[in-house]
C-alpha cells in the first residue's frame, strides 16, 4: 500500500533561464529528493542562497539544501562536466547525496565536436554541449552508450565498435586525419571514459525504483525542469529547441514514473521574455528597450555567457504552456526588473497576415511573421532594499499597486493562479501567494 505523497514538476514556460533553478531551491526546503529528468549541461540553473552562488549545469539544484538529488534516465551526462560539478559543490561545502540512473545517456567526447562543427553557423545556435548528438544516438539506438555500459564491464569494446561506425564522421569534422590517429583516438577516449567511470560507479543505480519508492512512502518529490516549454522538442518553436522533453510529460518518461503520480505543475515565467540562440521570437526589442531590459536583469547566459535576447511579457506564450504542461500554478520571476519603467507592454494575442490569433502558431515560419497584439500597463517605482525586505514581509499586498494589477492580469488572462513571486534572485526575496 502506498502513503499519500506530494510531487511537483517545475517547467519552464518560456524559452529557458526563467529562475527554475531559484523555484526549485525556494520549495525544496519541504522535498525530500530533487529529480532532473531532462536535458544535460546546456542547463544553466543559478541559485544565491546561504551568502553563495551556485552555478549548476547538471546537477539538481537540490543540493543546495543538501537533499537526495536524482540525475534521472531522460538525462544526457557529460561525466567530465558532471565530476567537475561534483568536485566544486565539494569544495563549497555541499557534497552531493547523488543517485544516477543507469539508463541515462552518455555525451561522448565526439558528440561535443559533432554538435559545435555541425552548429557553426548558428542555425540553431546550440549550447555545443553535445546535447543534440546524444540524444540523436539516443534516437538511433546502434550508436549510443548509457551509464550502464559505461560502468559495466565490456565498455571499451562496446565503445571501439561504436568508433568504427563513426569512423566517417570523425574524419569529417576533423577529429581524426588518418587511420594512425584514429587507433591513439580509441586508445585515448577509452582510458579517459574509464576514469571517468570509476569515480561515478558509487552514485549509479536504478533511479526509476528509487524515485517510485520515495513517492509511494509518501516523499516530497520535486522534478526540477530544464530548458522550457517553447524548447520541447514536441511542442517548442521547432526546429529551434533543444533535443529533449522539457514538458511536464517529460516527467513520466524522463523520470520513469506514471501520470497520476503527479499533483501539482508550476510554470516559471519571468515577468518578461528572454530567449538565448536563434529562432523566432515575438515580443522581442531590438533596440535600446531590449538593452534596458538585459541591462536591469543582467540578461546573460550561464552556460554560454551569449546575451540573452529580451521582450515583453507574452501571454499567447503563457496560456500555450498552461495547455501543454497542465499548469496548475505559475511563479512569475524578476518582477523586479520592471521596475521603474514608465509603461509595460504585455502581448496578448498575434497578428499574422492580417488574422488575429490567441493560438500559438505551430511553424516557426508563421511564428516570424507573427506581430504583437498589446495591451499597455503602466509602470511602478523602483523599491529599495529596505522596501524590498517589507514587501516579502507583507506578501503581495505589499508590492506597488500598478505591481499587482500587472500580476492580476497575468493571472486572469492565462488562467493559473500565481503561487509564487520572486523579487530577486536571493531566496528569501520572494514572496508566496
Ligand atoms: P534557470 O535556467 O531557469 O534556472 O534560470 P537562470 O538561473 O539561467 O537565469 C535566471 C537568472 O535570474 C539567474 O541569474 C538568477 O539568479 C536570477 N533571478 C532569479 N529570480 C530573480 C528575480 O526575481 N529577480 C532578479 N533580479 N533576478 C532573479
Ligand atoms: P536552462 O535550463 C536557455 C537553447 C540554446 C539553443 C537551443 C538548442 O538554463 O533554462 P542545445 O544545446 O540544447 O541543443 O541548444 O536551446 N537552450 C537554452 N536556452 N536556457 C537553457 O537551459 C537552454 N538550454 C538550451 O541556446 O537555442
Ligand atoms: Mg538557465
Amino acid at each position: 500500500m502506498s502513503v499519500a505523497h506530494d510531487s511537483t514538476v517545475i517547467v519552464g514556460a518560456q524559452w529557458g533561464d526563467e529562475g527554475k533553478g531559484k523555484i526549485v531551491d525556494f520549495l525544496a526546503d519541504k522535498a525530500d529528493v530533487v529529480v532532473r529528468f531532462n536535458g544535460g549541461n546546456n542547463a544553466g540553473h543559478t541559485v544565491k542562497a546561504d551568502g553563495k552562488t551556485f552555478k549548476l549545469h547538471i546537477i539538481p539544484s537540490g543540493v543546495v539544501r543538501k537533499k537526495l538529488i536524482v540525475i534521472a534516465n531522460g538525462m544526457v551526462v557529460d561525466p567530465e562536466v558532471l565530476l567537475e560539478e561534483i568536485g566544486m559543490l565539494k569544495e563549497m561545502g555541499y557534497e552531493p547525496n547523488l543517485a544516477i540512473s543507469e539508463k541515462a545517456h552518455v555525451i561522448m567526447h565526439y558528440h561535443k565536436l559533432f554538435d559545435s562543427g555541425s552548429d557553426k553557423n548558428g542555425k540553431i545556435g546550440t549550447t555545443g554541449r553535445g546535447i543534440g548528438p546524444a540524444y540523436s544516438d539516443k534516437a538511433k539506438r546502434t550508436e549510443a552508450l548509457r551509464v550502464i555500459d559505461l560502468v559495466s564491464g565490456g565498455f571499451r569494446a562496446k565503445m571501439e565498435k561504436i568508433l568504427e561506425d563513426k569512423k566517417g564522421e570523425l574524419l569529417k569534422f576533423g577529429i581524426v586525419r588518418s587511420a594512425e590517429e584514429f587507433k591513439e583516438y580509441k586508445t585515448a577516449i577509452a582510458e579517459e571514459y574509464e576514469n571517468y567511470a570509476d569515480s561515478l560507479r558509487p552514485y549509479v543505480s536504478n533511479t526509476a525504483v528509487l524515485i517510485n519508492d520515495a513517492l509511494d512512502s509518501g516523499k516530497n518529490v520535486l522534478f526540477e525542469g530544464a530548458q522550457g516549454t517553447l524548447l520541447d522538442v514536441d511542442h517548442g518553436t521547432y526546429p529551434y529547441v533543444t533535443s529533449s522533453s522539457t514538458c511536464a510529460g517529460g516527467v513520466c518518461t524522463g523520470a520513469g514514473i506514471g501520470p497520476g503520480k503527479i499533483k501539482k505543475v508550476i510554470g516559471v515565467t519571468k515577468a518578461y521574455t528572454t530567449r538565448v540562440g536563434e529562432g523566432p521570437f515575438p515580443t522581442e526589442l531590438k533596440g535600446k528597450e531590449g538593452d534596458v531590459l538585459r541591462e536591469a536583469g543582467s540578461e546573460y547566459g550561464t552556460t554560454t555567457g551569449r546575451p540573452r535576447r529580451c521582450g515583453w511579457l507574452d501571454l499567447v506564450v503563457l496560456k500555450y504552456a498552461k495547455m501543454v504542461n497542465g499548469l496548475t500554478g505559475l511563479a512569475v520571476t524578476k518582477l523586479d526588473v520592471l521596475s521603474g519603467l514608465e509603461k509595460i507592454k504585455i502581448c496578448i494575442a498575434y497578428e499574422i497576415d492580417g488574422k488575429r490569433t490567441e493560438h500559438f502558431p505551430s511553424s516557426a515560419e508563421a511564428l516570424e511573421k507573427a506581430k504583437p497584439v498589446y495591451v499597455e500597463m503602466r509602470g511602478w517605482d523602483k523599491w529599495n532594499e529596505r522596501e524590498a525586505e517589507e514587501i516579502v514581509k507583507k506578501g503581495v499586498k505589499g508590492l506597488p499597486e500598478n505591481a499587482r494589477k500587472y500580476l492580476e492580469f497575468i493571472e486572469t488572462h492565462v488562467g493559473v493562479p500565481i503561487s509564487i513571486v520572486s523579487i530577486g534572485p536571493g531566496r528569501d526575496e520572494t514572496i508566496v501567494v
